[in-house]
Parts: structure tokens; C-alpha cells; sequence
């Protein structure tokens, strides 16, 4: 709803503009004289796990996926946090920047600033700026019919992290996560380019099927996901089957999808919540023309990074998946 007040506002004239407010793409595009093409993105949110430190690293990687689901190199960070610093000691904020810091060294991205607020309640992201050659693009409305659909991270991380906040997950699966959340999009976002690939977004707020909606919609086609290919994290098919931990998150992206996402007889209520699961840094979902699968594959494989196929573009009503 509230993407939707912004997008409206912002029509941009500026003919530098490749992409702006208006598109659905995970960042904003502009075109610089004689130069590459800018790419920004800001995000941020409260703790998903108890660790700060863990906590800076998730949401930096996090905020430079945005960048890397565009195919854009990042290379400048803008921190952006709000502290009770009347109730916390300083040195969870300091815990916090440092994992962001630890996560932006290992990028390649500089932290040149940033801006704290006094706040009730703890929130942290960056602003992130990248580079692209605008040819390069991986935009959300390049799918094409017989696109092949790739996930570079297992789904789950929000019904783990709300889980954990009701103390009901297990120590070693919120480990597992933890490092799949903090795991950038890099390598996946560079292999993908270098395929050929020019249709991505990645995983997060709206879960998969909304986001794969997002590609969907803005290709003007319609998915098909092989539910038995869908990547799980550990300990999160347990959480969903067991029917509670609703997320308010989740039970939104349900809502959302209700109209568009055709579910099969045979699957079952834990993988319709998987697929709407809210993530938080999730992986790239990737529409590859069939022919550059294995050269993707082959990089990744090379990069000791893991892929999987969960389904394809196809023609029929635009936005519309089928889940079987
Ligand atoms: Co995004
Ligand atoms: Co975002």
C-alpha cells in the first residue's frame, strides 16, 4: 500500500532517469554524462536476530542485494540507523556498525557516512550506491516466455527469525540462517551477468511469490514453480507445518498473492507459507534464457555457490503462478 503513495508521486521527467520510482525495479537508475549508470538503493529495519553484531551484517547484506539484483557493482554505503540510546548501552550500536562495516570491507563497498537518530525503537540499513553499463541491467521486466526461474538462497529466514522471537527456534537452524542471510548476492549477481542474464530482483518483504509476481507482472507473463525444488532452510518446514508463527508480514504477502497464485490439489499449506514467507537478505530469483543456464551454472559452480531451479516464465495471464 504505502509503495503504492510513492510510485504514484513519482513520475520523474529527467531523461537521465533509466529507472525510477515509478518502475518496480529493486533500485533507482541514472544515467551519468559519458560514464556508467548509477544505481540506488536505501533500506533498513528493526533486529530480525538477538546478536548485533549479527544484526549489522544481515541488514548490510541486505541492503547491497538490492544492488545486485540490478546486475550493478556497489561501491559506496551510507549508514542509516535510529538507537534508544537512553535505554542501550553504546556498544550495541557499535556492534551493529561494526557488523556492517565487516560485511561492506568484504564487498569491496566503502562506508563514507551515515546518520543516527535517538528512536523507541532500533533500526538499522544503508544507502547503497553501485555502478552498471546499463546494457547490463538485470531489470524485472526482461523475463521472457521459456525463461528458466533460479534461486540463489533457501527460503524461510522470516518464520525462523519470528520463531526465534517466541523462543521456539533451534540454536544450530538460526546458525544455519544466519549465515545464508549474511551471505552477499555477489557472486550470484556477477555470474548472472556474465551468462547473460537481464531479468533478476531478489527475495525479500514479499516472499517469493510476490516478488516472482513483481517479474511476472512486469514481463507480462506467467510463472510456473515446481514446489518440490523449492530450497528450505533447516528447522523452517517444521515451523511452518506446525501452523502457528504467523508473521503479520506473511500473513499480508498471503493476502496479496490470494488472486494471482493458482495452487496445486497436492501441496500443502507449509510450502503455500514457504513461498509467501517474508525474507530477510534473501537470494536472487533469476529468469535465465534456457540456452545460459549452464553457463551459470558452471560459474557458480566454480565460485562453490549453490543454485536451484524452481520453475519457468510461461505465456498466460500476466502476474499469474502456478504453484504445483
Ligand atoms: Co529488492
Ligand atoms: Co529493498
Amino acid at each position: 500500500m504505502l509503495d503504492r503513495v510513492v510510485r504514484k508521486l513519482a513520475k520523474s521527467s529527467d531523461p537521465n532517469v533509466i529507472l525510477g520510482s515509478a518502475s518496480f525495479d529493486d533500485a533507482g537508475v541514472y544515467q551519468m554524462e559519458n560514464g556508467p549508470a548509477l544505481v540506488q538503493t536505501v533500506d533498513f529495519f528493526t533486529p530480525v536476530v538477538d546478536d548485533p553484531y549479527d544484526y549489522g551484517r544481515i541488514s548490510a547484506a541486505n541492503s547491497l542485494s538490492d544492488i545486485y539484483a540490478m546486475g550493478a557493482r556497489p561501491i559506496t554505503a551510507l549508514n542509516i540507523a535510529a538507537f534508544p540510546d537512553a535505554e542501550l548501552p553504546e556498544s550495541v550500536l557499535s556492534s551493529i556498525l561494526r557488523g556492517a562495516s565487516d560485511i561492506c570491507r568484504s564487498a569491496g563497498v566503502a562506508i563514507i557516512g551515515g546518520h543516527t537518530i535517538s528512536d523507541r525503537e532500533i533500526k538499522f540499513g544503508l544507502s547503497v550506491t553501485g555502478i552498471a553499463d546499463p546494457e547490463k541491467l538485470m531489470r524485472k521486466d526482461k523475463g521472457e516466455a521459456g525463461d528458466i526461474l533460479i534461486l540463489t538462497k533457501p527460503l524461510g529466514s522470516g518464520l525462523l527469525a519470528n520463531a526465534l522471537m517466541n523462543n521456539a527456534a533451534k540454536e544450530e537452524d538460526i546458525a544455519v540462517a544466519v549465515e545464508v542471510m549474511t551471505r552477499l548476492n555477489r557472486v550470484a549477481s556477477e555470474a548472472a551477468v556474465k551468462a547473460g542474464c537481464r531479468c533478476a530482483t531478489d527475495v525479500s518483504g514479499f516472499g517469493l511469490v510476490g516478488h516472482l509476481k513483481e517479474i511476472a507482472s512486469a514481463s507480462g507473463l506467467a510463472a510456473q514453480i515446481d514446489s518440490e525444488s523449492l530450497p528450505i532452510l533447516p528447522g523452517a518446514f517444521e515451523i511452518a507445518s506446525g501452523g502457528s508463527f504467523f508473521s503479520g508480514g506473511e500473513r499480508k504477502n498471503l493476502l496479496f498473492v490470494k488472486d494471482f497464485l493458482i495452487v496445486g490439489k497436492k501441496i500443502s499449506n507449509a510450502i503455500q507459507r514457504i513461498a509467501a514467507d517474508p525474507q530477510t537478505s534473501g537470494g536472487l530469483l533469476l529468469a535465465i534464457p534456457a540456452g545460459k543456464v549452464d553457463s551459470f551454472e558452471s560459474l557458480m559452480k566454480d565460485a562453490s555457490e549453490e543454485i536451484w531451479i524452481i520453475g519457468s516464465l510461461i505465456s498466460g495471464d500476466p502476474g499469474s503462478i502456478i504453484l504445483e
